[in-house]
Order: C-alpha cells, then structure tokens, then sequence
C-alpha cells in the first residue's frame, strides 16, 4: 500500500496527497533552552523551519498551509518574547513581499489584526493586495488568532447581516464568515513537540482533519518529518461519521 502512496526517492507521491496541511508551530522554546539559548532564539529558528516547510509544500504540490504563529492568549507572554515574535513578523513579512513574487506563495495573515503595531499591519495590506495577484500554493499565518474568537467574530457577522435580510444559516453559509472563507479546511492538523491538543487553532475548520503529533520540536521539523508526517495521512481511512464499505 504504502510503495503505491509514495514516489521512489521517499517523497509522498500525489496521490491522496493533503490539499491543506495546517501546523501548530510549538516547541520554539524549548529548542532555545536545550541549547541554553534565549527563547526568542527559539521562535528565529522557528520562523525559519516555516520558510523552508512552505517551500518544501508548495514543490509537493499542497495547495494550502495554514501555521499558527500567535495566538489571542500569547499576549501573556513576557513583553520582551512578544515583540521579539512581532519583531520577527515584521521582517518575515519585509522580505517575503519579493520573494513571494518570485516564488509563486500567496501569503496571508489570519487573525485580528487590529492590536497589531501599525508598521505590521500596513505590511499586512501590502502583502494582501500583492497575494490577489499570484495564482499559487497559499501560506497563512495566524496572528492574534483564536478560534474560539474567530467564531464569536464570525457569528456577530452573520447577526449584522441576518437583521438586514433575514437569511438562513447553514453550515456552509456560516464559514463564509470565517477567516478562512475561501480555504477548503485542513485535511491534516500536525503538532510537533510531543504536546497533544489543539489549543485553541482552527476549532471550526478542523471537524474532520486527521491530527499527526511528533515529539520533534518545530525548529528541527524538516523535509523527512513533513513526508512522515503526509505518508501517515495518507494510509488514514476517512469517514466523516460514516462507514466505508
Ligand atoms: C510555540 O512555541 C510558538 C509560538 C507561540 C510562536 C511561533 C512564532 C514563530 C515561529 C515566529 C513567527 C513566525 C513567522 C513565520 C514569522 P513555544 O514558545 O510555546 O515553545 P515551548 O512550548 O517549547 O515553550
């Protein structure tokens, strides 16, 4: 089964290859502390291990990766973590508006942007209105994303509009209203470094994704424990709450 799944060098084939793969990107710190390194060293590494996993998707031919990057309770954090993080947005979004360009990416941040600092989100638009332009894989970043946040946001929506017209809501229509409106949702959810919950990530989209856990932490992910990672994927049986005959 498993020769049939995945190309001779090792690589997952395209078959039942995921279309969206989203990542709860955890275990920046203690990486940082196993080398007796400042955390914030940490999420540097971490932001460093997305460039290379969102390239390595979009040479495999996944259509979306979704990570999450900051969440509604990371605030708590120490101030100095949370602008180190800020800090590292900030020049990942500098540099990824060419490169993007280049390399066929549409990068996108979901969240609630607005607490964001000002220079941050006019990099937002920027990279938002050149992302409407390329016709590639799409990277998303969840900035100041929760999901439990998400859907209250999205259900304040649909009453807004509900008063003015009256219509219904279905499931399908509901998502409409979600961050991820045009995404289809995640058909793996992985979560590096050993932890096992969701943590507040994509609670609505994530219905029926298949989860993946690996104790490696973020900043070592690489190429090998993303093939892993899909070829388990791919010897899943989907059902959706039905049978398979
Ligand atoms: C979780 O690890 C990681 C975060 C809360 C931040 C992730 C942010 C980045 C990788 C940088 C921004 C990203 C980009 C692409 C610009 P943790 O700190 O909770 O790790 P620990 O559980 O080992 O302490």
């Amino acid at each position: 089964m498993r020769q049939t799944l995945e190309t001779k060098a090792g690589r997952p084939g395209a078959d039942r290859l995921p279309r969206h793969i989203a990542i709860i990107m955890d275990g920046n710190g203690r990486w940082a502390k196993k080398r007796g390194l400042p955390r914030t060293m940490g999420h540097k590494a971490g932001a460093e291990t997305f460039r290379n996993i969102a390239l390595y998707c979009q040479k495999l031919g996944v259509e979306y990766l979704t990570v999450y990057a900051f969440s509604t309770e990371n605030w708590k954090r120490p101030a100095e973590e949370v602008s180190a993080i800020m800090g590292l947005l900030e020049s990942y979004l500098t540099e990824s508006i060419e490169k993007m360009v280049r390399q066929g990416v549409r990068l996108q941040v979901l969240g609630d942007i607005a607490p964001l600092p000002e220079r941050i989100r006019r990099l937002i638009d920027r990279t938002d209105a050149l992302s409407r332009t390329i016709d590639g894989m799409t990277a998303s970043l969840c900035v100041n994303y929760g999901g439990r946040d998400e859907i209250v946001r999205a259900a304040r929506a649909y009453a807004a509009d509900y008063a003015r017209d009256g219509r219904d809501l279905t499931e399908q229509s509901f998502s409409r209203y979600l961050y991820t409106a045009d995404m289809p949702d995640p058909d793996l959810l992985i979560r590096p470094s050993g932890e096992q919950r969701i943590s507040n990530f994509l609670l609505w989209q994530c219905a029926y994704s298949e989860f993946y856990y690996t104790d490696t932490l973020w900043p070592d992910f690489d190429e090998a424990e993303l093939d892993r990672a899909i070829a388990a994927y791919q010897r899943r049986d989907r059902r959706y709450g039905g049978v398979n005959q």
